[in-house]
């Protein structure tokens, strides 16, 4: 069973996973309207695994007794000045969601509850991936500079 304080815990990270998925769609968006095919569609893929994050947090604490809940998900970003600065704010924001993830696996200790701990460790794990990834694109973007722009948007179309 789990603990209310963790339950409310992650509940609050379901919104939070909520929002980054949003986060992504605005940005897949945006992409799509300057004609970034290929990075549009790489966004709309990171925009439906962050709403996986959600369900799966929401599974694990359902299994555990909890109950999962979806609250309000705050407005979006939905402009940007360009393709780079659209991946130097999702750098920032998985920066941002590591921070957050330790912080429920602090909450996880304090209650002394190792299935939990055990659970979250994933998404630390995970975390690490997905702040690789975005420094990874950044840095491209600022080699391959505004020329090289199109070969990048090809690359990314072709995320599975
Ligand atoms: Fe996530
Ligand atoms: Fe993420």
């Amino acid at each position: 069973m789990i603990s209310k304080k963790l339950q409310d815990a992650i509940n609050c990270q379901i919104v939070a996973e909520m929002w980054s998925s949003n986060l992504y769609l605005s940005m897949s968006f945006y992409l799509q309207k300057e004609g970034f095919d290929g990075f549009a569609s790489w966004m709309l893929k990171q925009s439906q695994e962050e709403l996986g994050h959600a369900y799966d947090l929401a599974n694990y604490m359902m299994k555990r007794g909890g109950i999962a809940k979806v609250d309000k998900v705050d407005v979006v970003p939905q402009d940007w000045e360009s393709v780079q600065a659209v991946f130097e704010d999702v750098y920032e924001h998985e920066c941002r969601v590591s921070a957050m993830i330790d912080e429920l696996v602090n909450v996880a200790a304090e209650e002394k509850d190792k299935a939990s701990q055990d659970f979250l460790w994933g998404y630390v794990r995970e975390q690490v991936e997905e702040e690789a990834t975005a420094k990874g694109i950044v840095d491209k973007i600022r080699i391959c500079g505004k020329e090289g722009l199109l070969f990048l948007d090809d690359k990314m179309g072709q995320r599975q």
